[in-house]
């Protein structure tokens, strides 16, 4: 078996930002507009959101989006992202490129030694063409390159592919590319979820590497490992038999298509689920919670987070062991988990260990055990 090192890390964060606040009042000017209408057909009317529960509730303060022209109107409440010819680049392959570049950059290699792309991320922009086959072409690696989504879990379930295609000899560099633009398929009337999401893109660069080679600086793999199991309180019925289900098939409806969650729910179980998971995982390895330098845990919500810690550890654990980057950017999907290792890693020591580990629809859980070389 060959070792695993992640040669190269970049990230993407789009510049437009959306407060709490900014948010809150697009929201209740369209709750104002829509219950009159309701109240007049008997209906119950909405109730108001409050940026002050957001904060408590969540731990968000901004996220940053791809596009915020569209969002704040009331009439709209969706991202207005121009479509794009079929011979451009589409909008996902280029916000993934973006990262991927400066994950190529950090590795100090040329793109076409890259010879796998793996898009891992919770949404795709089509079946096929693969995102990843364009992103190949826009960076102009070589060999292959295929798509697949695990929801918030899918960058470490990439990097779990990826890990495994590598030490089996069957690829040399495999570059993981997660773009998230996730206001896209958010549902910003849902008083649920509307403040819960923020976009952005990560790549990691996967290099094999002889048994005696050094990187120092870079972190060797030292294992990953997914679990799944099914619920339904995560879930877009988003999809292409939409269609073949309408009377009137000509056009689909995006209401009760778009993401929707049962959030107290998700909060229990899966913080049950991601604590067992990550003492499991670290105890087949040796480990306690104790013995890990520094955890990326998936970045959508603060709470939860310290209480996986808390459980794990058996009392509460500060941001130098696990860092937030959740409360600027809000839940980035797959990409929070990179997006807080990218951040937070440069003052690690030789030896220490650290654990990535996402967690969301599915359920699914992730986890990629590092250490520093
Ligand atoms: C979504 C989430 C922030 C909601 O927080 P919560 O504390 O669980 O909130 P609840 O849904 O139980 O609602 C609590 C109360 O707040 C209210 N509330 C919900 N949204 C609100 C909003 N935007 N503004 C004001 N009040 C709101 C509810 O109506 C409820 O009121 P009630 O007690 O009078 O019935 C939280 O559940 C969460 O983050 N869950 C995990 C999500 C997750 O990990 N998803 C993975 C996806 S990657």
């Amino acid at each position: 078996m060959k070792r695993v090192v992640i040669s190269g890390i970049g990230t993407e964060i789009p510049d437009e930002i959306i407060s709490n606040e900014e948010l809150v009042e697009s929201f209740n000017a369209w709750v104002d507009l829509e219950n009159p209408m309701r109240i007049a057909r008997g209906e119950e009317p909405l109730a108001r959101s409050d940026a002050e529960f957001i904060v408590y509730a969540s731990g968000v303060q901004t996220r940053h989006v791809h596009t915020r022209d569209g969002i704040l109107d009331p009439r709209r409440m969706t991202p207005r992202i121009p479509k794009r010819d079929d011979d451009a680049l589409s909008v996902m392959a280029e916000f993934g490129a973006k990262a991927a570049r400066k994950a190529i950059a950090d590795a100090g290699i040329d793109a076409a030694d890259i010879d796998m792309v793996i898009c891992a991320a919770s949404h795709q922009q089509r079946p096929y063409p693969a995102q990843a086959i364009e992103i190949q072409k826009e960076l102009g690696t070589s060999g292959a390159a295929f798509d697949m989504s695990l929801g918030c879990s899918s960058a470490v379930a990439g990097l779990h592919v990826a890990f495994n295609l590598l030490r089996a000899g069957a690829h040399r560099r495999v570059l993981v590319v997660t773009p998230e633009i996730i206001t896209g398929h958010l549902n910003f009337r849902d008083r649920q979820t509307h403040f819960i999401f923020g976009d952005a893109a990560a790549a990691l660069l996967l290099e094999a590497v002889d048994d005696d080679e050094e990187r120092s600086g870079r972190f060797e793999v030292i294992d990953t490992r997914g679990w799944t199991q099914f619920s339904n309180n995560i879930r877009t019925n988003f999809g292409f038999l939409n269609r073949a289900g309408l009377e009137d098939p000509s056009v689909v409806p995006m209401e009760g298509n778009m993401i929707k969650q049962v959030g107290n729910k998700v909060f229990k179980e899966v913080t049950v689920a991601g604590h067992r998971f990550i003492v499991d995982f670290l105890k087949e390895h040796g480990h306690s919670p104790q013995g890990i330098r520094r955890f990326w845990l998936h970045q959508a919500n603060a709470r939860m987070n310290a209480m996986i810690l808390k459980l794990s550890f058996g009392h509460e654990v500060g941001h130098d062991r696990a860092p937030m980057v959740l409360s600027e950017l809000g839940n980035t999907a797959a990409a929070g988990a990179v997006i807080a290792l990218e951040q937070n890693h440069r003052d690690l020591e030789a030896g220490d260990v650290g654990l990535l580990c996402a967690f969301g629809a599915g359920y699914s859980i992730g986890g990629v055990l590092l250490r520093m070389m």
